[in-house]
């Protein structure tokens, strides 16, 4: 295997952690739209651009989706703190059933968690609420907050000032097969 090269782009997809602790500190409109951006950029199938971003900033929607996350995975009286208190949640929400909405969702994703380690902020893709999500109860909160009734839930990303770094995780390198 030959040395890799380095470049920006490349330094920030090898450094960047998935974040469980922040600060409370709000992130700027700036840094948002920067990171939407990217997420809005990022490619789709065929095309398609049908993945929605719903921004949570409001601590008690973010809260109230804890609560009712917990009570239908766990049920046992305890809240979850599932985005570990990053003060931006974004929803990405795609069409019901679309062959790649789950892809072009994990795309966007990873394209605005790479920006957001760009700009220096830390965040978190997330998955654990997606059944919660699309059950009732999760489509009854998703409505509640504006979500169309027509989308399902893709992925999702917290985003925040850091506050603890998340060690390195080794990568396992015996996944590639070179055909020649
Ligand atoms: C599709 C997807 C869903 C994930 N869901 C969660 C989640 O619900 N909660 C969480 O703490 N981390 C979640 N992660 C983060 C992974 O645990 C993390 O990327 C992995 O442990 C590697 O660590 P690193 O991102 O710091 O390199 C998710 C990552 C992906 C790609």
């Amino acid at each position: 295997m030959s040395e890799i090269i380095s470049n920006a782009v490349i330094e920030s997809i090898l450094s960047r952690r998935s974040i469980r602790s922040y600060t409370d500190a709000q992130i700027s409109d700036r840094e948002l739209e920067t990171i939407l951006q990217a997420g809005i950029w990022a490619p789709t199938a065929r095309n398609a651009q049908e993945i929605n971003f719903y921004v949570i900033q409001n601590k008690d929607s973010i809260r109230e989706l804890a609560e009712r996350y917990s009570k239908y995975a766990f049920n046992d009286g305890k809240v979850r703190n599932f985005a570990y208190g990053a003060p931006t949640l974004i929803l990405l929400y795609g069409k019901s059933g679309a062959r790649f909405m789950e892809i072009d969702a994990g795309i966007a994703a990873e394209n605005m968690t790479l920006a957001a380690h760009s700009l220096g902020l830390g965040s978190l893709i997330i998955g654990c609420i997606k059944e919660y999500l699309y059950s009732d109860d999760g489509r009854e909160y998703a409505t509640s907050i504006g979500i169309s009734e027509d989308l399902s839930f893709g992925i999702a990303l917290a985003i925040g000032h850091t506050n603890e770094p998340t060690p390195s995780k080794p990568r396992l390198e015996d996944r590639i097969k070179y055909i020649k």
